[in-house]
């Protein structure tokens, strides 16, 4: 599981021969009360007993499964360097036994009980699978310290004796690979890390309009061509898992007993798809595999029996592929609009008597679904399946709201329950924080306890558009521990202050297992106040997250964890970059954010605008473009002014007449939350606010079709001018243009800062 090997620091060692020299004696100070280990999710019942349990190369395993025993002996190597050895069956001493039986607390195939007494440890289950699950107990209750590959020496475990079993039978993850591919290895790892936190599903979304990723034989060029995408500085992105790759990760899976469901996108979501088969679309194509995200209009054509063929014949071998009882079609997201223009889609509606393109979607998934259903398998679709009527036996995967969880359950059909406001942790957490995550309740209030019980559980989602492999821990970690006690606890036991606490401790076992957590809701919040008299401003910093240090540098570099610790309003009387970042002990929690101040000739002056700006994008107000604070790449750090498909006209007044060299407006460019450079921006100047002379209009030479986010400064440039007032003219595109998914709709327009030197 650990990838990255903790490193062996002088107190690691420190403990480690203190431990050896006392292994001898009685262990009861080692791991006192208040070190106790600290479970997530936390286990139904623990009664402590006085003593410890020495783990060491000398313990042994009895199992009546060789591979749970297999399994605990090289997790048990991985985890923390002891080398544990088969006991034979007249082995008497120290020892851990794996066993199944009849539990005392209920039938549920994925209880356990564990005991740990002085001589030995005793994990049983109703199945495998709850042995498996009680293995994992065992790995929480080892100290972090102790999960070092370097380690070897005893380990002490503290008496114990706990039963245990989930409240929910589905605890899934949903991982996007379509949009950032992420390694077999790093599959692997994350296999391990949801079973260390009793996660039992993996939701593999494997194919999108961005990435097409599992290789299918009978057609070669859904991974030669929907597996690689072409990006907007001109470079190929991609990648895809052969069918070796499947096979070896479903076997990983199964031997931790986390089920994997592939998710085939369709009929939406499929443009990787279509780039390389496009006669499966509505016009033909051609297309290519997109590079920006959103919802794609060109999909699957329905009107064409040719389609369900290309269709089923991935499913044929996506259902050898993988051998657990479900697959996911998706059904998300698909617009109706080249479906209304298709004669063939349109000839499928009269001929089946559908009612319209809603009912055609629900023929859509009827038909895969009853093709599936025939090969043996349960069929899972985002709840847009509910739209023209559930197919027979669909399983419903809520994410819009609550609303879909509600309505297929009150329909008798099975429930996965993952919306977006509790479980998309793509989501900042500023906005969907731990505390909300912890508040999840997988089933509505408004079910009866009946429809309740069509309730399976839920997943953690994420989407990666904005998270590549190697930011992946810090999207999900912590807020996925919340999830992980959410899913396993009985929601009437669920107690958010006692899974904070343990959640302090958790984060040295995150440590040692190598995981790169990041933040558990908004870290901190800036005000910045600008003093006329005395030409400064001081940034105030408001701590939102506990036990964090926010440290800064002012020189333009990332802030370290040897950088100046946050203690006092910081005063800048320069033009200058303030860059913050939070962390916790030497780790730091998330991308540094950079707030730029600039003492340039406008500032604090007066500006006057001919049409006022969207009030959710306001940045400080009326001044707001001359402020002298800069905004970020981020077009919600409330320090953007947004203008909705109108062009921008201000003049600024400096109160003077002033030498002028540059006017330089800055706007930006994030077509993917649909906001435009301007087509030109016009700027003149005059001394009198009447006649307006030395006109210059910089003219936009950026591609608006860019996947990254970009800032641009419409900067004219002038030999000493005189001038009391400056104009500047920004022309909007007004519309999103043709290839863009908000085609036809607003285009926005964001200005900050209008630099005057
Ligand atoms: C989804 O978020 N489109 C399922
Ligand atoms: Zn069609």
């Amino acid at each position: 599981m650990k990838i990255i090997p903790m490193k062996v620091t002088s107190s690691f060692l420190l403990f480690f021969s203190i431990f050896i020299f006392f292994s001898d004696f009685s262990f009861s100070k080692v791991l006192s009360q208040d070190n106790k280990p600290s479970f997530i999710p936390m286990p139904d019942k623990i009664e402590w007993i006085k003593g410890e349990f020495l783990l060491s190369n000398n313990i042994y395993v009895s199992s009546s499964n060789a591979d749970l025993e297999k399994y605990l002996i090289s997790q048990t190597k991985s985890l923390t360097g002891i080398e544990l050895k088969h006991a034979t069956k007249t082995f008497s001493g120290k020892k851990i036994v794996l066993k199944t039986g009849k539990l005392k607390n209920g039938t549920n195939k994925e209880a356990y009980s564990l005991s740990v007494s002085e001589k030995q440890i005793e994990i049983t289950g109703n199945t495998e699978e709850g042995v498996f699950r009680g293995i994992q107990t065992f790995f929480q209750l080892i100290p972090p310290l102790a999960k070092s590959e370097n380690a070897s020496a005893s380990v002490a475990i503290p008496l114990c004796k706990i039963s245990d079993s989930p409240a929910f039978s589905w605890r899934g993850l949903m991982l996007d690979c379509s949009r950032h591919f992420m390694t077999k290895d790093f599959i692997k790892r994350y296999i391990d890390i949801l079973a260390y936190y009793k996660f039992n599903t993996l939701h593999w979304h494997l194919t999108d309009d961005q990435g097409f990723r599992i290789e299918i034989k009978k057609y070669p060029k859904l991974t030669q061509v929907g597996g690689f995408r072409k990006e907007a500085d001109g470079t190929t992105y991609g990648g895809y898992y052969s069918q070796e790759d499947i096979k070896e990760i479903v076997s990983y899976a199964k031997s931790r007993f986390i089920n994997i469901v592939p998710e085939i996108d369709m009929p939406g979501h499929s443009l990787a798809a279509l780039a390389s088969y496009p006669e499966n679309s509505c016009t033909g194509g051609p297309f290519e595999v997109t590079n920006i995200w959103g919802v794609m209009k060109d999909i699957y054509c329905p009107g064409r029996d040719s389609t369900f063929t290309f269709v089923e014949g991935i499913l044929d071998e996506i259902v050898n592929l993988f051998p657990g009882k479900y697959i996911h079609i998706g059904g998300d997201e698909a617009p109706k609009d080249r479906w209304k223009e298709c004669p063939k889609c349109q000839a499928r509606i009269k001929s089946e008597g559908l009612k319209d393109e809603h009912e055609l979607q629900s023929y859509f998934v009827k038909r895969i679904a009853s093709y599936l259903a025939s090969k043996g398998k349960k069929v899972i679709g985002w709840d847009e399946v509910l739209q023209g009527g559930l197919a027979p036996g669909i399983f419903v995967q809520s994410w819009q709201s609550f609303q879909g969880a509600i309505d297929a359950a009150k329909q008798k059909h099975y429930v996965i329950c993952s919306p977006a406001s509790h479980t998309y942790l793509n989501g900042d957490p500023s906005d969907l924080d731990l505390r909300i995550a912890y508040s999840f309740q997988p089933i509505p209030r408004d079910l009866t306890k009946e429809e309740g019980k069509f309730v399976l559980g839920g997943e953690a989602c994420l989407w990666t558009e904005q998270a590549p492999q190697e930011t992946v821990d810090s999207k999900l970690f912590p807020r996925i521990l919340a999830l992980s006690e959410v899913f396993w606890k009985n929601p009437q036991n669920k107690d958010y202050d006692g899974f904070y606490s343990r959640l302090q401790k958790s984060y040295e076992d995150l440590s040692a297992l190598g995981i790169k957590y990041g933040r558990e809701s908004k870290i901190f919040t800036s005000s910045t106040a600008y003093d006329e008299s005395k030409k400064e401003f001081s940034v105030s910093i408001q701590q939102g997250q506990k036990d964090i240090d926010i440290r800064y540098t002012l020189d333009g570099t990332e802030p370290k964890e040897t950088s100046p610790r946050y203690e006092s309003p910081i005063i800048i009387n320069k033009t200058s970059s303030l860059k913050i970042a939070a962390f916790k002990k030497d780790h730091q929690l998330s991308k540094s954010n950079t707030l730029a101040f600039n003492f340039h000739k406008a500032l604090n002056s007066h500006i006057t605008l001919k049409t006022p700006y969207d009030e959710r994008y306001r940045a400080s107000g009326e001044n707001g473009l001359i402020d002298g604070v800069r905004a970020s790449v981020n077009a919600h750090d409330g320090l953007w002014q947004g203008f909705e498909g109108i062009d921008f006209e201000a003049t600024i007044d400096l109160g003077k007449i002033e030498d002028i060299s540059k006017v330089a407006p800055r706007f930006l460019l994030d077509e993917n939350s649909w906001i435009f450079l301007p087509s030109k921006v016009e700027i003149s100047v005059s001394t009198d606010n009447i006649n307006f002379t030395d006109a210059k209009t910089i003219i936009n030479d950026i591609p608006l079709k860019n996947s990254e986010i970009l800032l641009k400064d419409f900067q004219a440039d002038y030999n000493n001018v005189s001038a009391r007032y400056i104009k500047v003219k920004a022309t909007t595109i007004k519309k999103c243009p043709s290839w863009h998914p908000g085609f036809g709709s607003n285009a926005w327009m964001f200005i900050d800062e209008i630099v005057v030197e």
